[in-house]
């Protein structure tokens, strides 16, 4: 069946646990309390939304606030994401077919080639696309107008993003992880939707080691409640969540093993740093993307890592939470 596009939320992919309202979206008080006022004032002009931009590590809520502006604004989404778009005719198609305010949400916006890129600052800014047609001496350029439409673009990586794509977009947001207790709340809420009995010490246990990611939360959730069912009484209480987490390990703090290997490396291969990222990438058999991205903006937050110029630098703190764990006994790659 072909997809709708303006329906991520009725299709069978649903994601039950993505909030649909901004009323519903738990944590990013700041965020929220301008995009309420940004929507509002749309609204009121009767005017598409400007573009807009959000970045931050991944599973903090880009995707799901694209879907929730679509639902405010109570116009159609289409999805999209920047390696998708690898032609400046599959951006016209879509761009086209857009109806007046429709969103697009341009997911990896940083991965768009430059040819589609340039191809999209007119129609950001003038809704309109210069498309060359043919080829040679007979080739002729053709401007095509469409309905106003907003970009909605996400990205893990601000720094690839170039200056002249950034302008373009009126509201750029970065997400932060979220605090324990919003994501406790995360927790039990999602718990109440998929029917999973938790007690509360037992949603901020999880909460505390879901590394301030709602889509972490709501993994560990799902694997507390597997545990839960094997071998304890059914209910996530805080000693299940414990043991559950613990059998997965994850550490106190949310780390994993790939955490404390990348910490181990610094600390015993490089004595302490600094160590540039292709090293590290290269003794923990990565890719330095998912390196950069997934693990170390957590260990920078939670002040184990620096980037400095020279390369990656573990901290007093960091080396504390190594010995604490035990972990320096050897357990290199
Ligand atoms: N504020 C929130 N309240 C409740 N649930 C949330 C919130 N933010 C995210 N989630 C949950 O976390 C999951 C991940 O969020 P989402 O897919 O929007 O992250 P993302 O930032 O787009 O990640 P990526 O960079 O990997 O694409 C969602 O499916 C949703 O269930
Ligand atoms: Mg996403």
């Amino acid at each position: 069946m072909k997809k709708k596009d303006s329906s991520i939320y009725s299709d069978s992919d649903f994601n039950l646990l993505r909030p649909k309202f901004l009323k519903d979206f738990i944590g990013q008080d700041d965020l929220k309390k301008q995009l309420r006022i940004f929507i509002a004032a749309a609204l009121g002009r009767k005017e598409p939304l400007e573009h807009v931009l959000f970045y931050g590590p991944p599973g903090l809520g880009k995707t799901t606030l694209a879907g929730i502006l679509a639902q405010e604004m109570g116009t159609g989404i289409r999805i999209t994401s920047g390696p998708a778009l690898s032609r400046a005719g599959d951006l016209a198609s879509i761009l086209t077919n857009l109806k007046e305010g429709d969103i697009l949400f341009i997911d990896e916006i940083h991965r768009l080639n430059k040819v589609v890129e340039e191809t999209l600052y007119p129609a950001m800014e003038d809704y309109a696309l210069n498309i060359i047609i043919g080829k040679g001496p007979s080739a002729h350029s053709i401007r095509l107008k469409m309905k106003k439409f907003t970009i909605v673009g996400a990205t893990t990586r601000i720094g690839l993003i170039s200056s002249p794509m950034r302008d373009r977009f009126g509201f750029v947001y970065k997400l932060d992880f979220y605090q324990p207790q919003s994501l406790a709340q995360i927790v039990l809420n999602s718990a109440r939707i998929l029917k999973i009995d938790i007690d509360k010490e037992g949603a901020l246990e999880i909460a505390r080691r879901s590394r301030g990611t709602p889509r972490i939360a709501n993994r560990l959730l799902k694997r507390a409640r597997d545990f839960a069912q094997i071998k304890e009484k059914g209910i996530i209480d805080i000693n299940c969540a414990k043991h559950a987490l613990e059998s997965l390990d994850v550490d106190g703090l949310g780390l994993n093993d790939v955490d404390r290997k990348l910490l181990e490396l610094i600390l015993k291969s490089y004595k302490g740093g600094p160590v540039g990222i292709d090293n590290l990438a290269a003794g923990l058999i990565e890719d330095v993307g998912t390196i950069v991205d997934v693990y170390e903006p957590y260990l920078m937050k939670l002040g184990f890592l620096k980037r400095t110029p020279r390369g990656r630098v573990i901290t007093e703190a960091g080396k504390k939470h190594l010995g604490e764990k035990g972990a320096l006994q050897p357990k290199l790659v």
